[in-house]
């Protein structure tokens, strides 16, 4: 559901539904101390005021920060376990490998094995492992754009879990953060760790994309990394937020590929 948009809100998995309340505040705990801690972290290491850092992530001024909630299982049979058609379909694979378009992806682990990330040194995906009431966190697209590369999006994919565990349900429970809508998305001004590294170039010398116009373009197949193997041609990542269109491409999309 979009935190800024009523209008949006989607059907939460049947299991959810009766702890609404206490789960939106615990996200809402998780966007509102978590993410914060998160956004000063990242001040610090690049050396820069936290409010350089916050201003660009103001409550309310994105319009696409959204909290998911997800069952990964067959839609068909009211999110159980896969059936075996369903298995031969997906090829395992309830989420193909993708980066998440945004800044901080958080979610909680889980008790099921499923989620894996890519390892940029040896190009394999590895399990993540389940440590209780742990945070995951992963880097989005955007941060990888706002710091020139230096945090790299996190690769990730989610495969359906192995048999021992194949009839029990997985529930997540998502924030994904994002800049303000207005933010111009390059790498943060007067940062002397960027500075230091040498990246505090833009990665796209030829596109300067507002935040809304970067999550556009990213719906368009603009920076879609390469190391997708495991997804079939011609299909897009798409993301869950409602898509009303409410946004033009302002500009022309160009190839892009992340290097590894
Ligand atoms: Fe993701």
């Amino acid at each position: 559901m979009l935190l800024n948009d009523k209008v949006a809100d989607r059907e939460v998995p049947p299991m959810l539904k009766p702890y609404m309340p206490e789960t939106r505040h615990i996200m809402n705990h998780v966007r509102d101390v978590v993410h914060y801690k998160l956004l000063v972290l990242l001040a610090m290491s690049l050396e820069l005021p936290e409010k350089d850092v916050l201003s660009s992530h103001l409550p309310g001024a994105c319009s696409s920060e959204y909290y998911r909630f997800v069952s990964y299982g067959s839609v068909q049979s009211g999110y159980a376990p896969l059936t075996e058609e369903e298995k031969v379909k997906s090829r395992g694979l309830f989420m193909p490998g993708h980066a998440d378009w945004g800044t901080f992806s958080i979610l909680f682990s889980q008790s099921i094995a499923a989620l894996q990330v890519l390892d940029y040194q040896t190009g394999s995906f590895k399990w993540v492992q389940h440590v209780p009431y742990a945070l995951v966190v992963n880097i989005g697209q955007g941060l990888e754009v706002l710091t020139g590369g230096l945090y790299k999006a996190t690769i990730h994919r989610v495969v359906t879990p192995p048999a021992d565990q194949a009839s029990k349900l997985r529930v997540g429970l998502f924030y994904f953060s994002r800049a303000n809508d207005d933010h111009i998305m390059l790498p943060m001004a007067g940062s002397p760790v960027l500075k230091r590294l040498g990246l505090d170039k833009p990665l796209d010398p030829d596109n300067t994309f507002t935040a809304t116009e970067f999550l556009e373009a990213k719906k368009h197949g603009y920076m879609k990394p390469d190391f997708d193997h495991d997804k079939p041609k011609g299909e897009n990542h798409v993301d869950m937020f409602r898509a009303d269109d409410r946004y033009e491409v302002a500009k022309p999309l160009v190839s892009y590929e992340i290097k590894a």
